[in-house]
């Protein structure tokens, strides 16, 4: 009987096919055994995991356990001590952050950090600038769209503006969006870039209860087109919602690597909560 239905077509599409099985997707992250120091006190302390095309990795643990610190590992803000980051098939770790985000790797921060004085669609179009080779001036100052690659980034920050239903918000200078909208912004100009990898930092903080669902929706849509992502979050339901796998991080160190129904249950993950 399984093995009739092993042999269904039906259902050998379903165990093959990327889509329906983040499993048979391809490996886009590796850390491997990754040191953080500050003045020779570690505070991530042999650090691994992997995370797969279409996959969200939640990346949880108490204040202070050294989860934006691999972060910084990760998108090359913090020095790696130790261990190897492998990107797509590339070793990274020593790579200045701007060369990683070449290769795909993007990455938001705990505090948000896109531009106050300039309106959404400049914060689009400078996020797509350093890609396309689209020159500035000439797409943010509204003089006639000269090059190929000029139409090509306005035409995307556009789309971008579309499918994260921000067109009403696209001449609003980033000071006098939401907090929710500017975590928004943040995001997609991370995706101006066409990443492989999005790290997030707590991207719910400061966002509106009522509209941290929408964002959470928007990441789900970001991860299902094949973007792999890592999000530091402390809010638990978010983690629940997105993640595909979550990471447990106390002092420095990996405590659980699973589910987040397994790692819920989990009395060194409890033990790390309650202190
Ligand atoms: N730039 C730095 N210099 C010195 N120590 C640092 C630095 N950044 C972080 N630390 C220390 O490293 C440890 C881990 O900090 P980190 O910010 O990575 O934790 P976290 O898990 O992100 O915490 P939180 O949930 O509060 O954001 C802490 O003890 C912190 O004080
Ligand atoms: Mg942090």
């Amino acid at each position: 009987m399984v093995a009739e239905l092993i042999e269904s077509e039906d259902l050998k599409n379903i165990v093959t096919s990327p889509e329906t099985n983040p499993a048979a997707s391809k490996i886009m992250l590796t850390a491997r055994d990754v040191v953080v120091s500050y003045g020779g006190v570690a505070a991530v302390d042999g650090v691994s995991f992997e995370v797969r095309a279409g996959e969200a990795l939640g990346l949880i643990g108490p204040n202070g356990a050294g989860k934006s610190s691999m972060l910084a590992a990760l998108g090359g803000q913090a020095k790696v001590g130790k261990g190897s980051i492998v990107l797509d098939g590339h070793e990274i770790s020593h790579l200045a952050a701007y060369k990683r985000a070449r290769l795909g790797l993007v990455r938001t921060f705990q505090t948000t950090s896109e531009f106050s004085d300039m309106t959404t669609f400049e914060n689009l179009v400078t996020a797509g600038n350093g890609y396309l080779g689209a020159r500035l001036s000439s797409v943010v100052f509204h003089h006639r769209l000269n090059s190929k690659a000029d139409k090509q980034i306005a035409v995307r920050a556009w789309e971008m503006l579309e499918r994260f239903d921000m067109t009403e918000k696209a001449n609003t200078y980033g000071r006098e969006l939401s907090g929710g909208q500017r975590r928004l912004v943040e995001i997609m100009r991370c995706l101006m870039a066409s990443p492989k990898v999005l790290l997030l930092d707590e991207p719910m903080v400061g966002v509106a209860p009522h509209l941290v669902e929408k964002l959470v929706g928007d990441l789900k849509s970001i991860r299902d087109e094949g973007i792999a992502i890592v999000i530091v979050e402390h809010a638990l339901e978010v983690v629940r919602a997105l993640s595909d796998k979550v990471v447990v991080m106390s002092f420095g160190k990996k405590i659980a690597d699973a589910t987040y129904d397994e790692i819920v249950h989990d009395q060194a993950v409890q033990d790390a909560y309650l202190g």
